[in-house]
């Protein structure tokens, strides 16, 4: 049989913050398929392939993938990224026989009960947790832990339904929440650790773990939000002392390993609590927030995109391409506009135009209804600054989310009555 050349990837999920990858690959030669329940989704616009199958649904991912795999081009490497579906992309790799997390691992890391449990079993630091079934069983964590303590859905992603509880907040209320955005109906109580919070990215390569970057993330509105925990952006590379750093990288791989992860990338939500690093969770894959296709090859130097389409492909990589090396830091922060419908917005387009912004993104223009800040999903925009110094790409974040005017009008309000 003739040797075939050019390799076939498919990308799981076609959303704006993948297009990156469709691109990249392109570059690099291959054959793109994009699968996504959307078939107008935007990354699909560059694959050469598209498979209509929504990316939750695995089984539909499977077949779809199976059926190309069979009657028009021989698949050779599955991936996502900034997106959240693990088991999916595991599945597909199983049943198409190719390189890739195994479907244990794509099951450990979709839940995050489990997951807790393959990390207390083999050392990783964790804080306690414990399923819980009834509000009775949170005011049972409460009582054995003390405030705060976080519920979340098991199966949660985006921050949707993980709630602190202080003892203001309703813990009737916060379990249904929490339990209603679970799929499973699954609850998940831990003692909330204080103390910086970062965001890891690491390559696993033949079992070694090689972390390229470590975020710093910002939590200084958490009174703002409560009792939702949501991030406003933060800075990149985070401050550690070379101890410290070691240490988190350390845990990350510990993690990786207790996961089952081999070969591919994995982002870490990491607290450094007061008796070091602890692992709140890892999702075995690229993270999103452009943190991989933008900020990291910046500020870093390493394209972890591309060496997740090489490790994908199952081709071998350099470790030299997964060594960072100091560039520059990157300043995060995220518009929370008012709730209410929006009317105008003002100040973005000439942020574009400042040398030191990197990028920006908006999702919310006049007409739009802005929610109470409930979760991730609800943020309405971001941008990213670079500096020489972290203080200053912070400061310059923050003073271009001022810039950015929203006028809202309240909801509600009938203007004839
Ligand atoms: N026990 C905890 N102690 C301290 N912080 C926590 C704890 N649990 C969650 N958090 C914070 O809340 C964030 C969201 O929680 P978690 O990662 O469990 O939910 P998620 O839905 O996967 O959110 P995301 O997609 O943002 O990671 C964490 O990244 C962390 O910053
Ligand atoms: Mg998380």
């Amino acid at each position: 049989m003739k040797r075939r050349m050019v390799k076939t990837l498919l990308i799981v999920g076609g959303g704006i913050e993948q297009v990156r990858a469709y691109e990249l690959a392109r570059e690099l030669g291959l054959v793109v398929v994009g699968s996504d329940v959307d078939p107008s989704a935007p990354a699909l616009r560059h694959a050469h392939h598209v498979l209509v199958a929504s990316t939750r649904d695995a089984g539909a991912t499977v077949a779809a993938a199976r059926r190309f795999h069979k009657t028009v081009r021989r698949i050779d490497g599955v991936m996502t990224l900034a997106n959240d579906v693990p088991l999916t992309v595991a599945r597909v790799a199983a049943a198409l026989g190719l390189p890739g997390n195994t479907v244990r691992t794509g099951e450990i890391a979709s839940d995050k009960l489990l997951m807790k449990r393959v990390f207390e079993a083999a050392g990783v630091p964790v804080p306690p947790y414990r399923p819980v079934a009834s509000p009775d069983e949170v005011r049972e964590a409460i009582e054995a832990w003390g405030y705060p303590v976080v519920v979340k859905p098991v199966d949660g992603r985006g921050a949707r339904g993980v709630l602190r509880l202080t003892p203001e907040v309703d813990v009737d209320w916060a379990f249904a929440r929490a339990r209603e955005i679970s799929d499973r109906g699954e609850v998940l109580a831990e003692k909330f650790v204080p103390g910086l919070q970062l965001s890891t990215e690491s390559m696993v390569y033949r079992g070694r773990c090689y972390t390229a970057s470590w975020s710093e993330r910002n939590y200084e509105n958490l009174a703002r939000f409560a009792p939702y925990i949501i991030e406003d952006g933060g800075v990149l590379p985070a401050t550690l002392s070379p101890r410290m750093a070691a240490a988190v990288d350390d845990v990350v791989a510990r993690a990786a390993r207790a996961m089952g992860v081999t070969d591919g990338p994995v982002k870490g939500d990491i607290v450094l609590g007061p008796d070091g690093p602890v692992v709140i969770e890892l999702a075995a894959r690229l993270s999103g927030g452009y943190l991989c296709t933008d900020q990291i090859p910046l500020a870093r130097g390493v394209d972890l995109v591309r060496q997740t389409i090489k490790v994908r492909l199952g081709e071998p990589l350099d470790p030299s391409d997964l060594a960072p090396e100091h560039r520059c830091y990157i300043g995060v922060r995220h518009f929370f506009p008012p709730p209410g419908r929006v009317t105008s917005v003002t100040g973005f387009e000439e942020l574009l135009e400042e040398p030191w912004v990197v990028k920006a993104g908006l999702y919310t223009g006049p007409g739009d209804v802005v929610e109470p800040t409930s979760d991730h999903t609800k943020r309405a925009g971001f941008v990213f600054t670079r500096a020489e110094t972290a203080a200053a790409a912070e400061r310059l974040a923050v003073r271009a989310v001022e810039r950015v005017r929203f006028e809202v009008e309240p909801l509600g309000t009938d203007p004839d009555g």
